[in-house]
């Protein structure tokens, strides 16, 4: 038999013992756990449940066509912020955000099912969320999301994958994960407090994009693949499961960096990914696992939100990589390309 490790329950206990004015979190944290749960079996079933990764007719606020398991996440993981103390409820897959009790203290946005275009592939997926509180005076709905990342009280994300877990920081605390015994239905402490690497000679990017890329971006991931030949000194190995949850989880328990950068294609100047629920939930777990996120030069969790459902370049994981490559950003040096290239391999690191 495992090892039984603390609940997922105990932990939120504690937590709210020594700090009272996280209770409010903690209810929606158990609020996600359960919906959790319910994904699990969902996921599990895969076809044997129907066609989840089934197209639907409608499409997300990305453009994205929905898929069934896109809104039966949303429905699931909405109905049961009604049982907690939500105000509003903004979502990947709502173009407007949804009051829930106005009364309350908190504000969830939320990507219900992170990685859909994976569900059919039998690839981990995940739904990520930001727990922010409430403006004590806010114009209109939207205003309770538009504060920066740093403002939430706690944020992270659920992966379906060969194991459930759910990684996440409350309050001023390290990122913790815990994860689901499928037969207790029950979460258990796996990791507390993981580190992520300083060093990692690792990367994860979706490389077809590359002449899309602005110069810096190119010039590190040239330097990656130079190796030992290049001003990196190291080979370097690259990784890429198109499912931000999958490639986080990974980067936590063994460090890399992981790149999704605006680029030139029509739509993508700010990337793919959403501030609001993909990058400040990534940004605030990576920081309290002592790793770095940023837009590629700035930390994410200082940027105040334009929209709801705008989009930013991220950069995250191992400390050294991520602030190489916002030197490469920064610093004309790093970036400037051949016939600099000799120059550059001279650059100190
Ligand atoms: O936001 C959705 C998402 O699927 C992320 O999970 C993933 O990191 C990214 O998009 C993959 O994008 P692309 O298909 O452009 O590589």
């Amino acid at each position: 038999m495992p090892q039984i490790a603390g609940t997922f329950d105990a932990y939120l206990n504690q937590a709210v013992a020594l700090d009272a004015r996280l209770g409010a979190a903690a209810r929606v944290l158990l609020a996600v756990a359960a919906a959790a749960v319910e994904m699990t079996g969902l996921v599990d079933l895969g076809r044997l449940y129907g066609q989840l990764g089934a197209s639907l007719a409608s499409t997300n606020t990305d453009g994205d066509v929905q898929k069934e398991l896109d809104v039966l996440a949303n429905d699931m993981f909405v109905g049961a912020f009604r049982q907690a103390p939500v105000a509003a409820v903004v979502s990947e897959e709502m173009s407007e955000p949804l009051v829930l009790d106005s009364a309350a203290q908190l504000a969830v946005a939320i990507d219900p099912l992170d990685g859909s275009s994976n569900i059919d592939s039998n690839v981990s997926i995940g739904t990520i969320f930001s727990i922010l509180p409430v403006l004590a005076k806010a114009n209109g709905t939207e205003a309770h999301f538009l504060q920066p990342g740093r403002m939430q009280i706690a944020a992270g994300f659920v992966i379906y994958g060969p194991q459930t877990s759910i990684v996440f920081a409350l309050g001023n605390g390290q990122t913790q994960i815990f994860t689901l015994d499928r037969r207790a239905g029950r979460f258990y402490q796996a990791v507390s407090a993981p580190v992520i690497d300083r060093e990692s000679a690792e990367y994860a990017i979706n490389a077809s994009n590359y002449r899309h890329w602005e110069a810096p971006v190119r010039a590190f991931i040239d330097d990656c693949e130079q190796g030992t030949e290049g001003p990196l000194k190291r080979d370097h190995t690259m990784r890429w499961t198109g499912s931000l949850v999958a490639d986080t989880y990974r980067i936590l328990l063994r460090g890399g960096i992981f790149l999704y950068p605006g680029d030139q294609r029509a739509g993508y100047n700010h990337g793919r990914l959403r501030l609001l629920y993909e990058a400040n939930p990534i940004a605030l777990i990576v920081e309290r696992a002592a790793g770095i996120a940023t837009d590629g030069l700035h930390p994410i969790l200082d940027i105040v939100p334009s929209a709801i459902h705008a989009r930013v370049p991220l950069v995250f994981g191992s400390a050294a990589p991520v602030g190489l490559v916002a030197r490469y950003h920064s610093d004309p040096q790093f970036s400037a390309r051949a016939p600099l290239f000799g120059k550059r391999g001279l650059m100190r690191l």
